[in-house]
């Protein structure tokens, strides 16, 4: 069995947060199963449902928590299609953990990261047919600057610059660098051209539609006093899921995180990427 050596982010405030008769969890996103693992030692009774939409990813899940195969029922499915992961069942609790993690920055073949030359791929999903490369070479100014003000926080002064800097550029984009490279030719920053790609990643794979139909209809997947837990790392994500939990604290639900959860000082020295991290939690009651 592959070792797991990850301590996964904020694992006691999700621990904690677990009820103690709590016999089904969905774990929407499994990665490398590190969360799962945990809950699976901590609650001996408990069956999960655990669930990843990277066909890779699911494989390396099954390997590391194959000493408890029989609890667990894996899935390749994005977390949102609640109809076709649980059928007819509900369950007692869900986790996400939305943090995109250093595994797809270091695979060659995703691109996700402007550190190295890659293809334009940035797909979690592999067998979906969009990627970044029929972004950059399709969508027009109009749909660009749309993503762009939708998917980042900030007002972006060179907006209309680097628009006019990729679609001019675009019949030459193969890989990473042919990107970095265009946008350095007219003086935009690395630390800017982080946004432009992670603006693309949340594009490619529609991460923030997909966090919004979730919480559209996760409550009528829990059982009475099951809970739902989310740990975000992006602004709007965060302000979607706190908004949301907001609406269904008047309608069957209790927030059970009017202050959201921040990882310790201590988790956030020994766990760099748990620095932006937030955790929400609500239960249907
Ligand atoms: C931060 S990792 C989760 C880490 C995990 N909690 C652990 O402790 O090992 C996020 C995972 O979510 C998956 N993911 C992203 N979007 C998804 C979606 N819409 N549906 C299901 N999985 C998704 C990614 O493939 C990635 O494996």
């Amino acid at each position: 069995m592959k070792k797991i050596k990850h301590v996964p982010v904020m694992f006691n405030e999700v621990l904690n947060s677990i009820p103690k008769d709590c016999k089904i969890l969905m774990d929407g996103t499994v990665w490398h199963g590190w969360h799962s693992k945990l809950i699976l030692e901590n609650f001996k009774n408990i069956k999960l449902i655990c669930v990843d939409r990277d066909p890779n990813i699911i494989e390396t899940a099954k390997q590391n928590l194959s000493e408890f195969k029989e609890k667990i029922q894996f899935v390749r499915e994005s977390y949102w299609k609640l109809e076709s992961i649980l059928e007819n069942k509900k369950v007692d609790y869900i986790l996400l953990d939305l943090w995109v993690n250093m595994e797809h920055f270091k695979d060659a073949k995703r691109w996700f990261s402007i550190k190295h030359c890659w293809p334009l791929d940035m797909r979690f999903d592999t067998n979906q047919k969009i990627t970044a490369e029929y972004i950059l070479k399709n969508y027009t100014k109009d749909k660009f600057k749309d993503i762009f003000e939708k998917y980042w926080d900030f007002k972006w002064k060179l907006l209309d610059e680097i628009i006019r800097i990729i679609i001019k550029s675009r019949h030459k984009l193969k890989t990473t660098f042919d990107l970095t490279n265009s946008l350095k030719e007219w003086w935009i920053w690395e630390k800017k051209i982080a946004v432009i790609f992670q603006v693309i990643r949340i594009e490619v794979n529609q991460e923030l539609e997909q966090l919004e139909m979730f919480l559209w209809k996760f409550q009528d997947y829990l059982n009475p006093w099951g809970r739902c837990g989310i740990i975000t790392y992006h602004s709007i994500e965060d302000r979607l899921t706190k908004n949301r939990f907001k609406e269904l604290d008047k309608n069957w639900l209790k927030n059970l995180t009017k202050k959201v959860i921040f990882p310790t000082l201590k988790e956030i020295e020994k766990n760099k990427p748990s620095r932006s991290a937030k955790f929400r939690l609500i239960e249907k009651i």
